[in-house]
């Protein structure tokens, strides 16, 4: 009788403690954040503000944890952890996405198939930016945004002012087929690798060289180890910022909906400082004075172009013959030259 007495009060006083405790007193829902680079980039930046209003937006309901510089996991096994749960947001490189089977996030890697910043944008926020995250729902895998960082330049220890300076070289690439399509066209060998490995592997001689956009190579300090850098512009990094579907669709409707807002608002953030972020980036790799930057004249970056074209029709089978011409129209839309 008087355990019974006990435990009617505790009952009640469970129901009291649930009724007055505050939402945002109860455990938070913790987003886990991961990517590979430094957070004074383009893509940590971005992570960052994400962070900070949608814990805002929620009141502290949500808690975002984001890690940097691959400390959780490299470049393959995020993804793999995004799948099975053990994080739940990532914003890989659209060249990362073949391992997983959509192998059309490719088509971002060919080589000058963005005349500009103006056509990218239109690709990203229109229907092929959409069609495309289509392709990872059934993966698991939810597309929530499209983040900027920049155009790539080729990077080595020796001047690299025409195509045939790379012919031989051992190129760092990320895991596309289009990008090891782009190097062999060069007459370069590709040899894929961990964003996390390449600074060691340029130092020791692994790889000769690399391609990057300037943000990524002096925050992880490339630039200490290539002496020449050549400004191509011949291809885009951009990123997906992509969450695990089941525990998206979990969230209760009004959170789901404050981060969705929360997610607008980094997006633009990230989008408006990509620009000046890569130009102050090579800036200072030309401060630390331990590369050579050099312009290709136009004769160069005609020779570069040429040299690249035949890249386009090679992957179209790989990436899909519709998409790259949908994009090629957006082009001839947008006019202009970059
Ligand atoms: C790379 O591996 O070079 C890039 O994808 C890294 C990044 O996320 O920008």
């Amino acid at each position: 009788m008087k355990a019974s007495i006990r435990s009617l009060i505790g009952m009640a006083g469970m129901a009291w403690l649930v009724a007055v405790v505050p939402a945002s007193a109860q455990q938070p829902i913790v987003i886990k954040f991961s990517h590979v680079v430094a957070q004074d980039t383009p893509k940590g930046q971005g992570a960052q503000k994400f962070k900070e209003l949608a814990e805002q937006a929620t009141n502290g309901r949500v808690k975002v944890e984001v890690y940097p510089n691959s400390t959780l996991y490299k470049d393959k096994e995020e993804l793999e952890a995004l799948q099975l749960g053990s994080v739940q947001m990532l914003a890989p490189s659209l060249a990362k996405f073949g391992p997983l089977g959509v192998k059309e996030f490719e088509l971002f890697d060919i080589p000058y198939i963005f005349p500009n910043k103006d056509v990218l944008y239109r690709v990203t926020d229109g229907p092929i930016g959409k069609q495309l995250f289509k392709k990872l729902e059934p993966k698991g895998i939810l597309g929530l945004a499209y983040w900027d960082n920049g155009f790539k330049e080729m990077t080595a220890n020796k001047p690299l002012h025409v195509p045939g300076d790379v012919k031989g070289l051992k190129m760092r690439i990320q895991s596309s087929k289009v990008l090891d399509a782009q190097m062999r066209a060069l007459g370069a060998n590709p040899q894929v690798m961990a964003f996390s490995e390449v600074y060691q592997a340029l130092q020791t001689g692994v790889v000769d060289g690399t391609e990057n956009t300037p943000s990524n190579i002096y925050t992880q300090k490339m630039h200490e180890v290539q002496k020449h850098l050549s400004l191509t512009d011949h291809g885009y990094i951009g990123y997906a910022v992509i969450v695990n579907k089941k525990f998206w669709d979990s969230l209760p409707s009004d959170i789901r909906a404050s981060l969705e807002e929360a997610m607008r608002g980094a997006t633009k953030y990230a989008n408006s400082i990509s620009q000046a972020d890569n130009d102050k980036a090579l800036e200072e790799i030309r401060k630390a004075g331990k590369t050579t930057i050099y312009k290709p004249t136009d004769k160069e970056m005609a020779e570069w172009r040429a040299a690249l074209k035949p890249v386009q029709q090679e992957v179209a089978g790989r990436v899909g013959k519709d998409l790259i011409e949908a994009v090629n129209k957006e082009a001839a839309a947008a006019g202009g030259n970059k």
